[in-house]
């Protein structure tokens, strides 16, 4: 990887901001999804270098390991370790946190990291479709269990990894699984969508619980995101210079993970360690609250 692969510092193409603060996590609990690759690994990275217990949670524990180890080798007495989930499946979240639960006593960081954009039509395991079933209601799901261990742990923090994508998103509500017709970068756009409308919500039910939760932009980060996407991998294949790397993609993440200055804020939206703008129908709350009893249902849940 280049030199300048490895700093965060922000150059003119890629403009960016970088998570300032010192603050040490000794003692702390971090958990990350999708923390085997991309802006993930390098969150858990961060976090880990802090002096956090980090649980990387991973669908692909080989590719976790192997996420491990290399945070370990970077990282000198870095506590990780690996889980398996897969949020494509509800039974595997259920899971995972019935284990988690029994086994962790406590958790200070949530980071809903994984995600997935433009995969050709797919179902999750319980048959909704892939984008907002991953994206958005696996990490509802995941919140949802672990949420009486977040408030017993507080303060803690809850970070949403949504994107610039919400702009173009709206939630259908008459076709939320895509049935009638299908554009992979709309699904994409939606979920994002649904990860700004559910930080909000969540914040406002959370109120007063000194359990925060923000959602953030990352930037646009080379990864293995546009995996699914020839044109958009060709695209980011022409034009690197304008790609944040992971670790740069990773500070806004771990600015609203770990900053002072944002112990008492929640739902709001950041992107470039800074607040930003959100779309009008992120700032929805009818929209956000239709959400919530829509993804409650989806889930056989009951979240008041
Ligand atoms: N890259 C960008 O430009 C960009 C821009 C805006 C927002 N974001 C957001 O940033 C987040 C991280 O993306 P990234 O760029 O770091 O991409 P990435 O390298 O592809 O990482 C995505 C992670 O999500 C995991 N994942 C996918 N489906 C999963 C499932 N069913 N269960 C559990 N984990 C699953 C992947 O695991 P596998 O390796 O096993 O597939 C991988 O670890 C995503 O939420 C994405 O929407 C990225």
């Amino acid at each position: 990887m280049a030199a300048w692969a490895e700093s965060p510092r922000p150059s003119a193409l890629r403009p960016g901001g970088v998570c300032q603060s010192t603050a040490r996590l000794d003692g702390k609990v971090a958990l990350i999804t999708g923390a085997n690759s991309g802006i993930g690994k390098e969150t858990a990275l961060d976090l880990a270098s802090r002096g956090a217990r980090v649980i990387l949670a991973c669908r692909d524990v080989e590719k976790g390991d192997g996420a491990a180890t290399e945070i370990r080798t970077r990282v000198g007495g870095a506590k990780v370790e690996v889980r398996e989930l897969d949020l494509a499946d509800t039974c595997s979240i259920r899971a995972f946190a019935q284990r988690f639960l029994r086994e962790v006593d406590h958790l200070h960081i949530l980071v809903n990291n994984a995600g997935i954009m433009m995969c050709p039509y797919m179902k999750t395991v319980d048959g909704f479709e892939m984008h907002i079933g991953v994206n958005h209601l696996g990490h509802f799901l995941l919140t949802y269990l672990l949420i009486g261990l977040l408030k017993r742990s507080a303060p803690s923090r809850i970070v949403v990894v949504s994107s610039l994508a919400h702009n173009f998103g709206w939630i259908r509500f008459h076709d939320l699984h895509s049935q009638g017709s299908y554009n992979s970068g709309l699904a994409y756009c939606q979920s994002k969508l649904a990860n700004v409308l559910f930080t909000r919500e969540l914040a406002r039910r959370l109120h007063g619980s000194n359990v925060t939760v923000n959602s953030v932009h990352p930037g646009t980060v080379r990864s293995e995101l546009m995996r699914h996407s020839t044109a958009m991998s060709l695209l980011f294949a022409v034009f690197p210079m304008f790609l944040k790397t992971p670790k740069e993609g990773a500070q806004t993440s771990v600015y609203c993970a770990v900053a002072e200055e944002l112990q008492s804020i929640s739902g709001k939206h950041f992107s470039d360690c800074a607040p930003a703008f959100v779309a009008p129908q992120g700032r929805n709350e009818e929209t956000a609250r239709t959400l919530w009893d829509v993804s409650c249902e989806l889930l056989g849940i009951e979240w008041d």
